[in-house]
């Protein structure tokens, strides 16, 4: 029996009584897509998943992204959209993203089919004097949005902001010695920049949210300028109020999930070159979510279930 127990903290929840490795019923389902909603972000300890576990588990919620370093048409390999975030080298060089996420963002909100969920396996953890590095740190929108002023409310609701792929990618080579090379023109061709409103409401909960995020929000596009500069810097540093935040600190074999739509987030790099970490990652697509037809009949059932 599958349960639901919220952290008791600004987000985030645990999920007991259910094995992802084997198929999810529409109920459960119902249920997990209910309590992402409401939580933010949930956790699933002591899962045995393989690669296609965690693929199979996250193609619920949606379609998945290739990993960003590579041009998903031209691969074969049905499993090339699980990702490898990690610092271990093998022949020189990383197996997968060593520092993806290392500060605020939401991931493909510089899509404009955003992202709904990340989905994030632990398989190894690095660990200091028993405590595990490396916690994945949220910031709660709803919370963000319902704690805004009324007049400010007000003033957001119909505004669009642009978000750009580039603005994360440059942040981290000019102010986090990131060793990522510039963009290509072909990359930045692949990721133009693309608009989003400021406020949405969120399909599953009904809630509204703070959508943007400092890692990719670049303009509030009906202000001048320096109108949407101040109005952003004001967003920014609200959105990221301690009041508003989770950290998540990892244990090998936790499935973590979140919902982009109603957090934002970021890496804690606080581990060395010689602290291993490796996860698996789906960073999966807002494809299904916002059909109207999708969430219904899982919800419904989800809701005959409880
Ligand atoms: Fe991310």
């Amino acid at each position: 029996m599958l349960t639901v127990e919220p952290t008791g903290a600004i987000l985030g929840a645990t999920i007991r009584g259910i094995d992802l490795s084997r198929p999810l019923t529409e109920g459960d389902f119902g249920r997990i897509l209910n309590a992402l909603g409401e939580h933010g972000v949930l956790r699933f300890p002591e899962q045995d998943l393989d690669i296609g576990d965690v693929q199979r588990f996250s193609l619920r919620f949606g379609d998945i992204q290739g990993a960003s370093a590579q041009d998903p048409d031209k691969t074969t390999d049905p499993l090339a959209n699980v990702g490898v975030l990690s610092n271990i080298k093998e022949n020189g060089a990383y197996i997968g993203s060593p520092d993806a996420g290392q500060d605020w963002h939401t991931d493909m909100s510089y899509r404009d089919v955003r992202g709904f969920v990340n989905v994030l396996y632990g398989i190894r953890i690095p660990r200091r004097d028993g405590k595990a590095l490396g916690g994945t740190e949220f910031s709660n929108m709803y919370a963000a949005y319902d704690a805004l002023a009324d007049d400010m409310k007000a003033r957001l609701e119909g505004l669009t902001a642009t978000h750009d792929f580039e603005k994360f990618w440059e942040h981290m080579r000019r102010d986090r010695a990131s060793g990522r090379p510039p963009m290509t023109p072909e990359q930045r061709k692949r990721r133009p920049p693309v608009v989003h409103k400021l406020i949405l409401t969120h399909p599953i909960s009904g809630r509204k949210a703070l959508y943007a995020n400092p890692g990719y929000a670049t303009r509030i596009n009906e202000l001048p300028q320096a109108e949407s500069d101040a109005l952003l810097d004001h967003l920014f540093a609200h959105q990221l109020e301690m009041r508003f935040r989770y950290t998540h600190e990892w244990n090998e074999r936790d499935l973590l999930i979140w919902d982009h739509l109603s957090t934002i987030h970021r890496a804690i790099a606080d581990y060395g070159p010689n602290e291993l970490r490796l996860m698996r990652r789906c960073q999966v697509m807002a494809t299904k979510v916002f059909d109207p037809d999708f969430p219904r009949p899982a919800r419904e059932a989800a809701l005959q279930a409880a």
